[in-house]
């Protein structure tokens, strides 16, 4: 976590932005066929707001399913959106391949979950890196700054010497090194944010505190704009400036980090945050975390629960949430600190007051 130094902008610069980010996939035709006439979707991700900035890490956490790689590839311009717009440095920005993609990635570079599913294994350390420098253009003129820029990429995620890693082939290093390499040719775009999902949580739990470490350092300086996603609630606290809580496509709940972890919000939150201590989620992966976190299961995104999509599953559901789908609603204990969630509607907030009194 940063503290917050006298000289220190309230508010940081703008990196990346989602306004009403909104994803459906379409379901097969056979499976639709049989459900129904209309078309159906999945409704992977709806309305989702979010803003990355400079020098900032928000993790983005949610069990498995909720819908957390899909803002990261819609982020990334992976996938053309259903709805919404994503604003770089305050532009609305929609790509499609090609040069304009190039363009974007430079900017914005995700690292997936799997270092070992996204490195080549044919090809060495520093066939990768090298590529990465080449197609952003960093690569310099002359085989001596290509070599300075090699070394300085592999000194930035502190895989050093240099020469002791640039030689080798994916299956010859560790996972946390692997991770690191992909880090590595990451940053070998010079972006300005980093999307990385769940980016440790293949890895052996003695090393991810190493990861994150890193990344921090990456975020302090290099100043990127990090999103971090985890189904790891915890680890959100440890590592994150901002929290977001992502449930069944939606977001519910967002704050400075601490606040959403220490004094949750949103019954789901709640629940997510309960059901810890979990070894499983240190040690287990992110399919079998979801499942194990109990309390029934999340719904179908199919056909979504009207209202609030947690209100089958919610302790605290009232009438309203089965059909009126809560806004953000400001919680009041911090500035900034919001749930999606009918109990902190003012109206509901004093009737309860009446009520205690
Ligand atoms: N390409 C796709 N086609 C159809 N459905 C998808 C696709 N990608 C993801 N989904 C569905 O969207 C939902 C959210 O998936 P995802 O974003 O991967 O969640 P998370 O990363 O939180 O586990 C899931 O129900 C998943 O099955
Ligand atoms: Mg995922």
């Amino acid at each position: 976590m940063t503290t917050p130094t006298t000289d220190a902008p309230a508010v940081r610069e703008e990196v990346l932005e989602a306004v009403g980010l909104t994803k459906h996939f379409p379901v097969s035709r056979r499976l639709g066929s049989l459900l129904t006439r209309t078309r159906p979707t999945v409704h992977a991700v709806d309305d989702v707001h979010l803003t990355l900035r400079r020098g900032q890490v928000t993790a983005l956490v949610g069990e498995s399913g909720s819908g957390k790689s899909t803002v990261a590839r819609l982020l990334a311009q992976l996938y053309p959106r259903t709805a919404g717009t994503v604003r770089l440095h305050g532009e609305p920005v929609t790509v499609r391949g090609g040069r304009p993609f190039r363009a974007y990635a430079r900017r914005v570079q995700l690292i997936f979950q799997d270092p070992f599913a996204s490195l080549n294994p044919v090809h060495t350390v520093r066939y990768h890196l090298t590529r990465a420098l080449r197609i952003h253009g960093n690569a310099g003129r002359t085989a001596a700054d290509l070599d300075a820029a090699l070394a300085k990429l592999l000194e930035r995620v502190s895989l050093t010497p240099a020469e002791r890693y640039l030689d080798k082939f994916p299956h010859e290093l560790s996972g946390g090194q692997r991770q690191r390499v992909a880090i590595a040719r990451a940053l070998g775009a010079d972006p300005d944010v980093l999307l990385a999902d769940e980016p440790v949580s293949m890895l052996d739990v003695s090393i991810r505190l190493g990861v994150l470490n890193l990344l921090r350092d990456l975020k302090e300086r290099l100043h990127l704009a990090i999103l971090y996603i985890t189904h790891d609630i915890a680890s959100a606290r440890y590592f994150a400036d901002e929290t977001l809580v992502m449930y069944a496509g939606r977001l519910v709940e967002g704050g400075d980090s601490e606040t959403v972890t220490q004094s949750p919000a949103h019954p789901y939150t709640r629940l997510l945050i309960d059901s810890a201590p979990d070894p499983d989620r240190i040690t287990g992966d992110a399919v079998a975390a979801g499942r194990e976190r109990g309390d029934g299961e999340p719904p179908s995104l199919i056909r979504p629960p009207a209202g609030c999509r947690f209100h089958p599953r919610c302790p605290a559901a009232m009438p309203r949430c089965t059909t009126d789908l809560p806004p953000r609603l400001e919680v009041g204990d911090r500035p900034d600190h919001w749930a999606a969630c009918w109990l902190y509607d003012p109206a509901t907030v004093a009737a309860a007051r009446e009520v205690n009194r």
